[in-house]
């Protein structure tokens, strides 16, 4: 099988690796790596503290892919001789005042009712995991199954893999002559589809210090405010984001620099001592309702090459019908599956994403339940 992976961002490259490793000739298209969401990611590893009421078909998806995380990293570390920086201390969410905390105890017993661990904290607990949080800190509770990843260490570790990178930009489909196509250039694939993909921003800053402030990753908010602290080994402490609906703008603004430090000196005051070493934004590639498009590009999005039969409810899988004029593959016709609109979760889901596309590029089924991603849902 020959296939090829629009997007050289984790998703892409994700997939790419994971075709490469079912033997397929793989050529990723990317003409400006440098863009790729991932390196302005933070790398939580979150399907406790980034679940949201009501997405109970995506908090499934995330719980899957953070189980496939050990060994996706430890195989990448092994494939590439490169560390992505995983580490398992779990994440405290914390909360400044009594307002703040009525909503992480509600939070609380939603994960509870979810199934999901999570251990109430009071002020003292948390500061004796956590010495240098704020005196004024109210409470909170530990994740114990929110991890990180370094994203930009995982964007290296992919790069450095035998796949064949090409800086051509794709941006018509029925162009590609491979068996199969993976569009997963994040909310580029809006323009490349047609799909409803938007871009959201998110401003983030990375700070640095002699040695790490916090341990674990730090999930705040102070009078009302949201802001994440993912700490570094090497002492840098990455401070997020803002989510901001303003298409495809990436300028860092004094508003949202503010809108993240206010909030990470409240709850962690020595961040006023680190260095700004960064300031970036980047866009998230958001869906309408929020959770990824994974499977078949549906029917009225169809390259003019090949008939692309979208799932069934409950079904995975892809039926493709050559047209009479291609045949440069004896017949076979060609695919095109997308995987992108992974919004705020595109580096936990990279390792389940990468599986449900090899399943359907090489055996046109998956065994993982993809049937609320369907790529046809919104047409
Ligand atoms: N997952 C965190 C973010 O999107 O900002």
């Amino acid at each position: 099988m020959r296939a090829t992976v629009v997007g050289g961002g984790v998703i892409g490259l994700a997939c790419a690796w994971e075709l490469l490793r079912r033997g397929a000739q793989v050529t990723v298209h990317d003409p400006d790596p440098g863009r790729s969401a991932g390196l302005v990611a933070a790398g939580m590893l979150a399907p406790t503290a980034e679940a949201n009421y009501g997405e109970e078909a995506l908090r499934a998806l995330m719980l899957e892919s953070m189980r496939r995380w050990p060994a996706f990293a430890a195989e990448l570390e092994a494939a590439s001789g490169m560390r992505v920086g995983y580490r398992t201390e779990g994440s405290l969410l914390v909360a400044l005042t009594d307002d703040d905390h009525a909503e992480v105890l509600r939070l609380v017993d939603y994960y509870r009712r979810a199934g999901t661990p999570i251990e109430p904290l009071t002020g003292r607990q948390l500061r004796e995991l956590e010495p240098m949080l704020s005196p004024r800190v109210r409470g909170g509770a530990f994740a114990p199954g929110d991890h990180q990843v370094d994203p930009r260490l995982v964007l290296r570790a992919l790069r450095s893999l035998p796949i064949r990178f090409e800086s051509t930009s794709i941006d018509d489909l029925s162009t590609v002559r491979d068996d199969v196509t993976i569009v997963a250039n994040g909310v580029g694939a809006a323009r490349l589809t047609g799909l409803p993909v938007r871009p959201v921003k998110g401003q983030l800053l990375r700070l640095r210090g002699a040695e790490p402030l916090v341990r674990h990753v730090i999930r705040g908010v102070a009078l009302g405010r949201h802001v994440y602290l993912v700490p570094r080994a090497d002492g840098e402490l990455v401070v997020g984001a803002t989510e901001e609906e303003r298409g495809a703008d990436t300028t860092v603004t004094a508003g949202g620099v503010l809108d993240l430090l206010r909030p990470a000196a409240d709850l962690l005051p020595g961040v006023v001592e680190l260095t700004l070493a960064e300031t970036l934004a980047g866009l998230r590639p958001g869906t309408p309702d929020n959770a990824p498009l994974l499977g078949p590009l549906p029917v009225p999005h169809r390259v003019d090459h090949a008939v692309v039969v979208p799932d069934k409810p409950g079904h995975s899988g892809s039926v493709v019908a050559p047209q009479p004029h291609d045949q440069r593959d004896g017949g076979r016709g060609r695919r095109v599956l997308v995987a992108t609109g992974h919004y705020r979760n595109g580096v936990l889901l990279a390792p389940v994403t990468a599986r449900v596309i090899a399943d359907l590029a090489t055996t046109g089924a998956t065994d993982v339940d993809v049937a609320a991603f369907a790529a046809t849902r919104f047409t």
